[in-house]
């Protein structure tokens, strides 16, 4: 393994969370209980009307065809499905991401192939990912890593070279786009997590798949449906999966999109309050690339010395987090999982990134008090 980590003083008090989930439900309250109401009334919990007016905000708002699912992780699995993904296929992923990107691909019997992020974005390398295509790849699978979206023309131009299917990894990018093109529009399909601590949730697990036809809509819709007949629903056509969106989830989706674009806005004014302050420290802060709204789903500071501040800011109530401390490879569970990996120290730099917190709920006292806690741990002032 090539990283430790040490774990930071949990005895201190934790005025500041890492992540703003808990504040965003309770200040909707009032709303989830109408939601809740009125999906008691319609006596409807799935495939009712609030699924069918979160799909149709999502398409309208973002784009292409969306199917509201449970989860990122089944929605990858219902779009590598989609995609024809079978069993020895290998599909590209990159090194630095949440094991659901690789689980995926490894549950249908696939491989994993992993390869190096970018240092400026720690977002996959196309070059990289050119260089591990085989007569065997089916798939690539782009992540947003943060919040800020891959390099996705380049990978487009890539995929198209070598007929792959383009899956986009949007668990971490509601709100992101390239282009005024929102991300999960530039694949084939476009995965999203909508899990209560995502940068839009509902009240658990929840997510979405953004696709390109009606007819790769209504395909994953079934999957969703255990491959059920809309009309007949004991006929099954394909081997589906339980993978359907209750209504309530669906109801509070629907309406925080109406909220995002604030919420991504409030993230990016604290990110911009961030980078302009910490500009004099020895610390790296993310990057936003030309012609990309970053969703700054995490404020990802790039540092050494991680654990001595991770304790140091505990010490002033602040939680922060490493997003991701290990690499896919040199996760335990990979050996046991058939995979490749093509990763180089390269990748390194996506390990050594402390997030601090910023989401829409901090107040800005709350950012100038994150601001001096980092200050002063450089500075001593
Ligand atoms: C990059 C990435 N991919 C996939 C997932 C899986 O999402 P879910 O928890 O909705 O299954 C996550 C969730 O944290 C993620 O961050």
């Amino acid at each position: 393994m090539r990283v430790s980590t040490t774990l930071p003083d949990r005895t201190a008090v934790v005025t500041i969370p890492a992540e703003g989930h808990g504040r965003r439900v309770a200040a909707l309250r009032e709303t989830i209980h109408q939601i809740t109401d009125a999906v008691i009334d319609t006596g409807k919990f799935h495939y009712g009307p609030q699924t069918e007016r979160l799909e149709d905000t999502l398409s309208h708002v973002w784009g292409g065809h969306a199917v509201a699912t449970t989860s990122c992780t089944q929605a990858l699995v219902l779009a590598l499905e989609a995609a024809g993904t079978r069993p020895g296929d290998e599909v590209i992923v990159p090194a630095a991401t949440f094991a659901a990107t690789a689980f995926a691909v490894a549950g249908l019997g696939a491989v994993p192939v992993i390869v190096d992020v970018t240092e400026s974005t720690l977002t996959l390398c196309p070059k990289a990912m050119e260089a591990a295509v085989t007569d065997r790849t089916r798939a690539v699978i782009p992540v947003h890593l943060h919040g800020h979206m891959a390099d996705m023309p380049a990978i487009n131009q890539v995929a198209a070279r070598h007929g792959l299917a383009v899956i986009e990894d949007c668990a971490q990018a509601p709100g992101a786009s390239l282009q005024g093109r929102a991300a999960g529009t530039w694949g084939d399909f476009g995965c999203f997590s909508f899990w209560v601590g995502k940068n839009i949730g509902g009240l658990d697990d929840a997510g979405a798949i953004l696709t390109t036809t009606p007819e790769r809509a209504g395909q994953l819709r079934q999957l969703t449906d255990m491959g059920r007949d809309r009309g007949e629903r004991h006929l099954h056509h394909v081997r589906g999966h339980r993978a359907r969106l209750g209504e309530v989830n669906a109801g509070i989706l629907t309406a925080e999109l109406g909220l995002l674009p604030s919420w991504t806005e409030r993230r990016n004014t604290i990110a911009r309050r961030y980078t302009a302050a910490f500009a004099e420290l020895p610390v790296e802060t993310p990057v936003v690339q030309d012609g990309h709204v970053h969703a700054f789903y995490k404020y990802a500071l790039g540092c050494e010395d991680i654990a001595a501040l991770t304790d140091h800011l505990a010490n002033a109530g602040i939680e922060a987090e490493r997003v991701y401390p290990y690499l896919l490879p040199d996760q335990p569970a990979f050996e046991k999982i058939a995979h490749r990996s093509h990763v180089t120290e390269r990748s390194d730099a996506a390990t050594g990134r402390l997030c601090l917190p910023a989401y829409p709920e901090l107040t800005d006292a709350e950012v100038d008090h994150v601001i001096a806690a980092v200050i002063a741990f450089y500075t001593g002032s």
